[in-house]
């Protein structure tokens, strides 16, 4: 292993240049060279590739964003988009990649893997939809810019009276609602994993109402969907009246929270390591506050998890 890549894919998510700046500073320090690679497998096909030294990544590991851009590029997914990647690593004497990204660039790296070419994913999503890692790169930014928009919309709730519903990310995973609704004291968190049942929401609206609340925030995951549609339910069965925020895009910038930082330096270094062993095929991640990595197939797996115990207590603190 004389030279590695990196490249970032999918939807970026703050904390990925702390992982790029970790990936190169690593590989520098440990004698490699490192080559970028710009918007992620678009990049890659390219030949959209430069050389990388220390102050390629100074001043990044505050920044959100990816200095190496990202992309969703169609045409990796065919057998002569692989080829093309494959044989670009080959022109440009790479010897092992790292891929940082979701359960798609995981997907990318495994097809490379599978031909024979060592990668190693770190998970950078906002979503935290990877079952076997607890923690992706931007989760916990992203949830901390949901609290913090929650407590904006609590003010304008409590002034008013209303149902506030919060749409939030997450594609199928209900991870962002649950972790911010906790955390921001949302009356009913509405997630793709747990069924939905639009009485339960309004009977706690009624009562909170009764008791004297003046607030009502309804977290509700983009997996679920149809805001308006609940919107409107609610106000036909309480009378209440109600408003819609889609936070969208918001919650994929910012400044990278130092957790965020952290393990992406640490999932950073493991990749690097990883690929100078010799192994490829792999994913890093993180289970309780061990580095971990487990096989690209493991990895890429449908993640079914719920917290039960974090959902029933969300459940418990919002009656
Ligand atoms: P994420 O990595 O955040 O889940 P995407 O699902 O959009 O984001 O995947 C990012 C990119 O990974 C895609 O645009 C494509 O280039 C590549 N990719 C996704 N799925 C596959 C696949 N089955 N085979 C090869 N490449 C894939
Ligand atoms: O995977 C990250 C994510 O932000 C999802 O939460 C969301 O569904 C999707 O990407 C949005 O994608 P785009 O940035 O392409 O609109």
């Amino acid at each position: 292993m004389k030279r590695i890549g990196i490249l970032t894919s999918g939807g970026d998510a703050p904390g990925m240049n702390a992982a790029i700046r970790a990936v190169v500073r690593v590989a520098l320090y440990k004698g490699l060279q490192v080559s970028g690679i710009r918007r992620g497998y678009q990049g890659l096909i390219e030949g959209d590739i430069f050389d990388m030294n220390v102050s390629s990544v100074g001043d990044i590991i505050h920044r959100g964003g990816t200095i190496l851009q990202s992309a969703r590029c169609l045409e990796f997914k065919t057998e002569e988009g692989l080829q093309k990647g494959l044989e670009m690593l080959r022109l440009f004497n790479i010897d092992g990649l790292v891929v940082c990204g979701g359960d798609g660039s995981y997907k990318g790296a495994l097809k490379l893997w599978e031909n024979g070419f060592p990668t190693i994913g770190i998970p950078g999503t906002i979503d935290n939809d990877l079952g076997y890692t607890d923690y992706t790169i931007g989760f916990d930014t992203a949830i901390n810019t949901v609290v913090s928009a929650i407590g904006n919309l609590r003010d304008t709730s409590s002034s008013h009276g209303r149902a506030n519903i919060i749409e939030v990310m997450g594609r199928h995973c209900g991870d962002i609602a649950l972790h911010a609704g906790l955390a921001g004291g949302a009356e009913s968190i509405i997630i793709p994993e747990v069924e939905f049942n639009v009485d339960d929401v309004c009977r706690k609206l009624i009562q909170g109402k009764n008791r004297g609340k003046l607030h009502n925030i309804i977290l509700l995951a983009e997996g679920v969907g149809k805001p308006y549609d609940v919107a409107e339910l609610i106000t036909k069965k309480t009378g209440m009246d109600t408003r819609v925020s889609i936070i969208g895009h918001l919650q994929r910038g910012g400044v990278p929270t130092a957790f965020d930082r952290i393990i992406a330096s640490r999932f950073g270094s493991r990749a690097v390591e990883l690929l100078m062993e010799g192994v490829g095929g792999r994913a890093v991640g993180i289970d309780g506050n061990d580095i971990i990595d487990v096989p690209l197939e493991v990895a890429t797996k449908p993640n079914d998890r719920l917290n039960k115990d974090m959902y029933d207590l969300a459940q418990m603190l919002s009656i």
